[in-house]
């Protein structure tokens, strides 16, 4: 079955990135000029999506603005405007949907918040803070993987040994190219139960059978009710397939990952990407 609908999860706190977050959405941080949660809905859209939910909270209204209409922005920029277009592009990409988590209780309560959107379907996940930047979207790469394994996708990429700890970490046997059987996994793991350095960062492709599992999933990590929880036990059950994804990673829920994400986006932007090099390159000197 073709896969056309996604679901972003964009309830988290963003307590990581506070006191930025306090009354503006995290998704929102602008990269350069865009706010994060364009780049993960341009993804979804390269990749065939033509559906998409946004799983918010109280306090994200900024997150249905920017995916509306803006009469009054468009009645201003005259049709040569460059951004004339572009305001009306945004908010026709894709059938945008939203509903509300209204408790925050973790990631796999947030997906499964989109039951009844999702329907009977398999579906493209999309974390909402995680932006990834390549020539082939990370998305559409899950979905080809789907469409060759006919099994759940996990989107990996190996981790540095000192975070694991706080990533997911995966059971991997080597099927050929990027391609990986995954049949267990463990979130947030204590030192002796790491399982490899590969995680799941952002991207997975799920059936609907996930929703049922995630219907009897305990909180778990941090009293949240994790997906990756609920992943394991379809790991475990049917086997999932990873796929080590191309494209790099912004992690836009830490400040370290905002700054990293801003400077390289910006030194490939085409307005102001050569005069931002050449104002690091001075500044550097001087460090
Ligand atoms: P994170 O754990 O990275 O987001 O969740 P957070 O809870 O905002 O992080 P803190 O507060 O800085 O630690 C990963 C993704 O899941 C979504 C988040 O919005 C993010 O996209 N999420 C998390 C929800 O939608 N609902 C939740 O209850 C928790």
């Amino acid at each position: 079955m073709k896969i056309t609908k996604a679901v972003i999860p964009a309830a988290g706190l963003g307590t990581r990135v506070l006191p930025a977050t306090k009354s503006m959405p995290k998704e929102m941080l602008p990269i350069v000029d865009k706010p994060a949660i364009q780049y993960i809905v341009e993804e979804a859209v390269a990749s065939g999506i033509t559906d998409i939910l946004i799983i918010t909270n109280r306090g994200k209204g900024l997150i249905e603005d920017h995916f509306d209409r803006a009469p009054e922005l468009e009645a201003r920029l005259s049709d040569s405007h460059p951004m004339h277009d572009e305001m009306l592009r945004i908010s026709r990409m894709a059938n945008i949907y939203f509903i509300r988590q209204k408790e925050t209780r973790g990631l796999g309560h947030a997906v499964h918040c989109a039951r009844s959107f999702v329907g009977n379907e398999p579906f493209a996940v999309l974390y909402g803070d995680d932006v990834i930047i390549g020539d082939d979207p990370a998305c559409g790469q899950l979905i080809r993987a789907y469409e060759r394994f006919g099994k759940g996708i996990l989107g990996v990429k190996e981790v540095p040994p000192d975070t694991i700890s706080r990533y997911s970490s995966l059971k991997v046997e080597p099927i050929c190219e990027n391609y990986f059987h995954c049949t267990d996994m463990v979130e947030k793991p204590a030192p002796d139960q790491v399982l490899s350095l590969y995680s799941v960062l952002g991207r997975c492709v799920l059936p609907p059978e996930i929703f049922d599992i995630l219907a009897q999933t305990p909180p778990g990590a941090g009293g949240e009710i994790q997906l990756t929880d609920a992943m394991r036990t379809l790991a475990q059950s049917t086997g999932m397939v990873a796929v080590d994804f191309t494209g790099t990673r912004y992690d836009m829920g830490n400040k370290l990952g905002i700054l990293q994400a801003t400077v390289e986006i910006a030194l490939r932007h085409p307005q102001v990407g050569e005069d931002f090099r050449e104002y690091l390159k001075g500044f550097v000197k001087n460090l």
